[in-house]
């Protein structure tokens, strides 16, 4: 594995912001110090998710997960920790010179599983076509196609296009030559098996764009024809475990920080559209594998955000998918729709190299549809208005959709547009309106995906008798009753960690008294402390989440760094707490004793009763002394 300087982790750590990395997969929002959300990990209908920005962590009070910006990465993406630390550099825009490769142990799915392989070959072949496309004789026709259509030389390489050349066993050569498992790759559907047995490449006499997954993985192709007409246009990879178009958005993983800085995600229908958007600047654009938005494309988008641009080709073909995409993602999911139609039937490709990028944003910025109007236009194709009968029809249908906004500014905007259309009174439109709103059940109120907003307001602080204080959660962690002591010895362990002159001091008291940590994972917590001060680390929580060895610790720095508490401590009061660890041990003993002697004296075992008896008098005038 490769080793980044520390100076260079500590770089990147102090230039990025966890809510910005974060932003890009959740949607936050400000609640007092912190930013709230619905956790990524587990499913949740109230956020209980917190990134708080002064201390760079994250902590869901739900599931218990937590740490900092790397840690996040880590298990959202399943990366390696040098591959997070690569991804927040490049997010933040910090050179940093590492290589990765999954070979070297520090690959996001470990590299000896299937899964691992795949991805593996499939950088492999990704390589080579670019190479092949770029750099040789034959990618030459394929090369000048892609550059008469426009694109330059940086966006190939942007994109890593490649090319398949005709010959049936470059790839499968070229495979073989790297020592990788065949079988393996016609399952990834790069080479096939003929009748005969031969192994042969899938992909012939194609410009490859490799697809990647929501983690960025490389997952797949999609090949298209260039100068032949027999085959499909696009050739798509099979299904493979790795590969599956219900849940790949083209260029979904690239455009997530865009998409959250916008607050709106493009949706497109081509690759060449994505690419032609992103240089027009709209680096939040996406494209589905030449399928129609499912369900899990909208639920990758509403983790990011709750507001789509729809530009679709404006052909007849764009128009009818615009309108099934719009209704699952405006009228099931609720979420806020914008319709682009651009003229004359053209694709947003077109459009961009025809009429040029500023031509594209402003008609992104300003002649968006909203759903309602793109749907009342709808509603008229195939129409013959000038009938009666048909137009009485459409208003019919124009007024039920009008009744389904909850603005009443909105469904006076829609009347009066159709009432100058049509030449009808604001006061009968009105009334109309009302007795189809009257007719059909009126429409769900709208759910944005998180809780209302009134849940947002202020969270009465918790404060379970002289318990920890979260901010801004109105609940404890969820974890069984807070045991005895628990209180005590979160606030010990929090006061260690931030601080390596109260962890001295602490430490000190525990062993005086002979006491340790009850709790397991507070246990594990404080030893591996004792390392971290003993390497002559500085108290530094960020620092620390990275050098601990499992996640169940890690979530118990986040937990104990959301908490909020007075820092201007005395010694005093550390020991109060060490006494309260003590007392609680001593009860737990008491406890034991009397199951021990409710027992022996069941058992007529006198002796031994009385003895125990003896002991815990003893054990309880001790409490008593101790507190
Ligand atoms: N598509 C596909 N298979 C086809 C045709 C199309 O999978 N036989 C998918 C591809 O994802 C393609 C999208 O549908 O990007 C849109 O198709 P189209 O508009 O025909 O392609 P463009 O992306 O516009 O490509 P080009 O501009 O090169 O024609
Ligand atoms: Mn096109």
């Amino acid at each position: 594995m490769q080793r980044i300087p520390e100076e260079k982790i500590d770089e990147i750590r102090s230039q990025a912001d966890i809510v910005d990395v974060v932003g890009s997969y959740v949607q936050l929002k400000k609640q007092g110090r912190n930013y709230t959300g619905l956790c990524p990990f587990h499913g949740e209908k109230t956020p209980s998710f917190s990134v708080s920005p002064e201390k760079q962590i994250f902590h869901c009070f739900g599931c218990g997960k937590g740490g900092n910006v790397f840690s996040f990465l880590m298990q959202i993406d399943g990366l390696s920790f040098v591959e997070s630390v690569k991804k927040v550099a490049d997010m933040a825009h910090i050179p940093l010179d590492v290589e990765i490769s999954s070979g070297d142990g520090s690959a996001s799915v470990r590299p000896d599983s299937q899964e691992g392989k795949m991805i593996e070959i499939h950088q492999l072949t990704s390589k080579l076509y670019h190479y092949l496309l770029m750099e040789t004789e034959e990618g030459q026709e394929a090369l000048q196609y892609l550059l008469d259509r426009g694109m330059s030389e940086q966006e190939l390489d942007l994109f890593e296009i490649g090319f398949a050349p005709a010959h049936a066993s470059t790839v499968t050569t070229f495979l073989q030559k790297r020592e990788v498992d065949l079988p393996l790759a016609v399952e990834c559907g790069l080479l096939t098996e003929r009748d005969d047995g031969n192994i042969v490449d899938r992909f012939r006499n194609r410009i490859m764009f490799p697809i990647k997954n929501d983690r960025g993985q490389l997952v797949g192709f999609s090949g298209r024809l260039f100068n032949q007409e027999d085959g499909p246009k696009y050739l798509n990879s099979p299904e493979t475990p790795i590969f599956n178009k219900r849940n790949i958005l083209y260029h979904f993983s690239d455009a997530r920080q865009e998409i959250r800085k916008k607050e709106e995600i493009l949706l497109l229908e081509g690759y060449m559209d994505v690419i032609s958007s992103v240089l027009a600047n709209f680096n939040n654009g996406v494209a589905s594998m030449g399928t129609s938005l499912t369900e899990e494309h909208v639920q990758m988008i509403r983790r990011v955000t709750n507001r789509a641009i729809i530009c679709y080709d404006g052909d007849r073909a764009g128009i009818e998918a615009s309108f099934k995409a719009g209704t699952l993602l405006a009228e099931q999911h609720r979420l806020e729709v914008f319709v682009l139609q651009l003229p004359n039937g053209k694709d947003p490709d077109d459009f961009i190299r025809s009429e040029g990028v500023e031509k594209f944003a402003e008609v992104y910025a300003h002649q968006r549809l909203t759903w309602t109007a793109f749907k009342l236009q709808f509603l008229r194709r195939n129409r013959n208005l000038q009938n009666e009968t048909e137009k009485i029809a459409y208003l019919g249908e124009a007024l039920a959709e009008i009744g389904k906004l909850d603005q009443a500014v909105e469904r006076e905007l829609y009347l009066k547009q159709l009432g100058s259309e049509f030449e009808l009174s604001m006061d009968a439109l009105k009334q109309q309106l009302q007795q189809t709103v009257a007719s059909t059940s009126r429409a769900k109120p709208r759910d944005y995906g998180g809780p209302p907003p009134e849940e947002y307001g202020d969270y009465p602080v918790f404060d379970g008798g002289g318990g920890p204080v979260y901010e801004e959660f109105s609940f404890q962690p969820p974890s069984q009753a807070p045991s005895a002591g628990l209180t005590s010895e979160k606030r010990l362990l929090k006061y260690m960690v931030e601080d390596r002159d109260a962890f001295i001091q602490i430490r000190n008291m525990m062993q005086e008294q002979e006491i340790d940590f009850y709790h397991d994972n507070y246990k594990a917590l404080y030893t591996h402390l004792i390392g971290f001060y003993a390497s002559g680390n500085d108290a530094n929580p960020l620092v620390l989440m990275d050098q601990l060895p499992d996640d169940m610790s890690r979530n118990l720095v986040s937990e104990l760094e959301m908490m909020i508490l007075n820092t201007d401590v005395s010694t005093e009061e550390y020991q109060d707490y060490v006494f309260s660890l003590k007392k609680a041990s001593i009860e737990r003993d008491i406890k034991e004793k009397e199951q021990q002697l409710q027992i022996a004296s069941q058992q007529g075992e006198m002796t031994l009763a009385l003895e125990l008896a003896r002991t815990i008098t003893t054990m309880r005038a001790n409490l008593k002394n101790n507190t």
